[in-house]
């Protein structure tokens, strides 16, 4: 049922999407130095169309609001789940916990892409925090794609070697998380290189990361070449190495569990691999791929000063991918018991104090039937009020 409402919104979304395209809006979104006025930029008549749009001012923060209410509260509890209520540490509970930190380093930043949205695309906290929210962005998808891949690879392993050693291997997975948090912050620091607010003449605003200024007309390879080599690289390095590595893992993983097939435990652990992989398919689907893609396009068109047909299919799929804060509590839910039960008492109103207060007056139901004189032990669970 959870998968029919995201279809949905899915359908929805590429409604929007394909009447802004069909209408011809969307144009390539750059910059030119006005003359006039050497602080201000000059954008076409479709690009100020695009960011004056329905599809800019009212859909896109109506995503974002999503991905806060329902990423903030899910990645919180999760981290909570993994640092004080699993007991035993395993790497894939490791691999989650910072997966969830990673999500919601993202999603604490939303109120400001839905403010600046709904103001009509205008950025008023100053070119800074505008550098902080474009790296945090990037940060977040490419660090979110290798924990992914790690707790794949960890999924797998589980299955292949059983016996392998606990202890150690969480020290691997503590390295591993050290190494891959060490790199991303490496890799965002070109992101901080280069302006992303943009002054504009008309409409009078200024933007975060949505229009890209050329300084020179005449060469504008010059203005793009970094983000152009950064994105280039991203794209063909950091997202597409863990995305071999994910499916490598998955067909062994797929493997390993068909060649076991006797045990009863097997159909079990197949079953929840399989569940894992479609939400990890589904995210990688709906946020990964397609942003990854345009991105690369993208700037490829940049690069050569081409006017980009598809500019806001591109910014929609960014906007999709901050969705991936949304989708990742589901791999938590199918893979982490302990993740599970909490999702499940909260939704259904219910501490877990109250759980255990129920079990211990089930039992002693059970033992008071037999036995009249503990008759005043049942009925002493309250609900508890939330
Ligand atoms: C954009 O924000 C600036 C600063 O917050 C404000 O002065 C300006 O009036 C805003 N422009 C529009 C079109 O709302
Ligand atoms: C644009 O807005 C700024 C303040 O936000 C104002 O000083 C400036 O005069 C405006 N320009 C135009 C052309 O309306």
């Amino acid at each position: 049922m959870d998968y029919t409402r995201l279809l949905s919104l899915l359908l929805v979304f590429c409604w929007f999407c394909a009447s802004d395209a069909l209408s011809g809006k969307g144009r390539g979104f750059v910059g030119f130095k006005d003359p006039e006025d050497s602080g201000r930029y000059i954008v076409d008549q479709a690009a100020s169309d695009t960011l004056k749009s329905r599809l800019t001012t009212v859909f896109y923060p109506i995503i974002y609001i999503i991905v806060f209410v329902v990423g903030l509260p899910a990645n919180g509890m999760a981290i909570w789940v993994f640092l004080f209520r699993t007991k035993k540490k395993h790497p894939s509970s490791i691999y989650m916990a910072n997966l969830a930190l990673v999500d919601l380093l993202f999603v604490i930043w939303m109120p400001l892409k839905i403010d600046y949205h709904f103001s009509g695309n205008n950025w008023s906290y100053g070119e800074p925090l505008c550098k902080v929210l474009v790296s945090f962005f990037y940060g977040n998808m490419y660090c979110s794609v290798l924990f992914i891949a790690c707790l794949s690879v960890q999924r797998y392993w589980v299955v292949a070697h059983p016996l392998s050693q606990q202890r150690k291997n969480n020290k691997l997975a503590i390295g591993i998380c050290v190494a891959i948090w060490a790199f991303i912050w490496l890799t965002t620091i070109p992101l901080y290189l280069y302006d992303h607010t943009a002054k504009l003449k008309d409409p009078n605003i200024t933007t975060c990361h949505d229009v890209n200024m050329i300084n020179d007309p005449i060469n504008p390879f010059a203005s793009v070449q970094l983000p152009y080599y950064y994105f280039i690289f991203m794209g063909m390095v950091v997202f597409l190495v863990p995305c071999v590595v994910i499916i490598v893992a998955y067909v062994l993983l797929l493997r390993a569990l068909g060649n076991t097939m006797e045990n009863s435990n097997a159909s079990k652990n197949r079953r929840k691999a399989v569940v894992l992989i479609v939400v990890v398919l589904v995210t990688f689907v709906v946020c990964f791929i397609p942003s990854n893609i345009m991105l690369v396009l993208h700037y490829s068109l940049l690069k050569d000063g081409e006017v980009d047909n598809g500019y806001s299919f591109y910014t929609s799929t960014l906007c999709l991918a901050s969705l991936n804060s949304c989708l990742d509590p589901f791999i938590y839910y199918y893979v982490s018991e302990e993740f599970r039960e909490h999702v499940k008492n909260t939704l259904l109103c219910r501490s877990s104090r109250t759980v255990e207060r129920m079990r211990v007056s089930f039992s002693s139901m059970k033992y008071s039937s037999k036995n009249k004189s503990y008759m005043s032990n049942t009925g002493t669970t309250q609900s508890s009020t939330c």
